[in-house]
């Protein structure tokens, strides 16, 4: 049988065919083309460095611990984490789960054990409805559970760096975020289409 597209898919698949990133990620054998905000963004802030630990949620299909990886080098470790599968990738430490349920969040924390964690990173982004009354909440959620594994992990002066929709609860979240670290910016990387409502927070040197 023949597969039904909603107006919104036909209109990402359109929109998909033109981007720049999008092919660019195709040619390059990159994994999505979230690999260009990651790049951007550690391009100006400098975010990792050999033999660093790292947390990645909403990991899948893989571009960011990939990039991450081949900077990090054997000497670091990387887990990730997705609802969906992703395929593996020497050197990082993959968990599929919902990050809602405590199972998940207690097997992320029970893989850490005592190990420095230096930066958690999320690019977990909610099933977009187009409705931001639905979108903007459910991606503070996400937001707020990766600020949750950050406070429980990270080193005194580690990093965070977390997609959020900007809209009803962004400032709010800022703000708390300001208690717990010195530095915050916010960053809008070139491949972030101009339209969306997502922003990525940095938020450097945690005060543990
Ligand atoms: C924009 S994609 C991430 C792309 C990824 N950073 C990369 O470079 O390949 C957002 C991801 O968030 C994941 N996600 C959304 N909600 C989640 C949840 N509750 N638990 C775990 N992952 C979730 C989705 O499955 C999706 O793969």
């Amino acid at each position: 049988m023949k597969k039904k597209h909603s107006y919104s898919s036909i209109r990402w698949l359109k929109r998909n065919f033109k981007d720049h990133f999008v092919k660019s990620a195709r040619l390059n054998n990159l994994r999505s083309r979230a690999w260009f905000k990651l790049h951007d963004i550690h391009l100006k802030y400098c975010l990792f460095y050999r033999g660093m630990n790292v947390i990645d949620l909403g990991s899948a299909p893989g571009s960011w611990s990939k990039y991450a990886i081949n900077i990090i080098g054997r000497n670091g470790h990387i887990i990730s984490c997705d609802i969906n599968t992703m395929s593996p990738i020497p050197g990082v430490y993959f968990l599929q789960g919902n990050i809602l349920k405590e199972e998940i969040f207690s097997k992320i924390l029970n893989r850490i054990k005592n190990k420095k964690i230096h930066l958690v990173m999320s690019d977990m982004s909610p099933n977009i409805t187009g409705i931001p009354s639905i979108d903007i909440p459910k991606s503070l959620t996400l937001a707020k559970l990766a600020m949750k594994i950050a406070m429980l992990t990270l080193y005194q002066k580690g990093t965070l760096l977390v997609k959020v929709f900007q809209g009803l609860g962004f400032l709010d979240f800022l703000n708390k975020l300001g208690f717990f670290f010195n530095t915050i910016k916010i960053c809008k990387p070139n491949a972030s289409r101009n339209h969306s409502r997502e922003v990525f927070i940095l938020a450097r040197d945690f005060k543990k």
